[in-house]
């Protein structure tokens, strides 16, 4: 359903230096996967998933999504396809308006509807329904500002926007980092949930490895602008973290196991 064949992104970094973010990275996702990804600072995770959500442009390459190639399709034209959320909850959320506001633009994304935040009765009893199955209380407080809201409560209300509209698929990048672990815990059932229920077909950018190996049905890591292993399956299921450090080592020149946030 998601083809990546050959990506390749380079970014300016400093005087003539070049880094390589994505190096000819080929990736194929049947629906309804639930690919876990991880891999040291740098090594394009953030990258990839951009590029894949329009929010940045390959230099070479193809994107294909359920067949149309999307390569070049502005980040605008493939929202109504693919939902995404970042580490930080101001970027998947509006702070100043409401949280039936934020529900009404999510569910009207990639319409051609115009901006209206009028919401129907029955557009509040289904948000209110949606919010109720969080568990965070959050179906109270629907004329709540956005702006109060918990780091958690904001990235669980992002999770629900970015599934109403029922993408095609979802990207998640490192949305649990900013989350205490035990809010971070919670909201990664959620995610499980929200996945598991609109069998959506997902990529989840993580740095915890208990995450990587718990959750999902393959696993990815990258390093240095490359895919450097995929498992799945039974060989997915035996994975232990200590496991997965040492199959890194095989595969890079170290450093794996100094980068800490990886270890957590
Ligand atoms: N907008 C940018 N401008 C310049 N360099 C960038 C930009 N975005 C990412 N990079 C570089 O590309 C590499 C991959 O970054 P990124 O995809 O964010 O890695 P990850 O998410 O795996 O930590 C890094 O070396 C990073 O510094
Ligand atoms: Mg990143």
């Amino acid at each position: 359903m998601l083809a990546i064949e050959k990506a390749r992104k380079r970014f300016a970094s400093g005087d003539d230096a070049v880094v390589t973010a994505l190096d000819d990275v080929s990736l194929e996702l049947e629906p309804g996967a639930f690919v876990t990804v991880i891999g040291s600072n740098g090594a394009g995770k953030s990258t990839l998933l951009k590029s894949v959500a329009g929010l940045l442009m390959l230099d070479s390459g193809r994107i294909a999504l359920d067949g149309q190639d999307i390569t070049r399709a502005p980040a605008h034209a493939r929202a109504r396809l693919i939902g995404r959320i970042a580490q930080d909850p101001h970027e998947s959320t509006c702070s100043v308006m409401t949280i039936e506001e934020n529900l009404a633009i999510a569910a009207k994304r990639g319409q051609h509807r115009g901006l209206s935040l009028a919401v129907t009765a029955a557009a509040r009893d289904r948000f209110r329904a949606a919010l109720a199955d969080v568990g965070l209380g959050l179906e109270a407080r629907l004329a709540a500002r956005v702006g109060t809201l918990s780091g958690g409560q904001r990235q669980a209300l992002a999770l629900l926007m970015a599934t109403l509209a029922r993408p095609r698929l979802l990207l998640l990048d490192e949305h649990l980092a900013s989350l205490d672990p035990k809010t971070a815990e919670a909201v990664m059932g959620l995610t499980g949930r929200l996945v598991a229920a609109g069998r959506l077909t997902t990529l989840m950018v993580t740095h915890n490895m208990q995450d990587a190996i718990r959750w999902g049905d393959r696993l990815i890591m990258m390093h240095e602008g490359r895919i450097v292993l995929d498992l799945r399956g039974a060989e997915k299921g035996a994975l232990t973290v200590p496991g997965l450090i040492e199959r890194f080592h095989g595969v890079s020149r170290g450093g794996f196991a100094t980068d800490r946030a990886l270890l957590s």
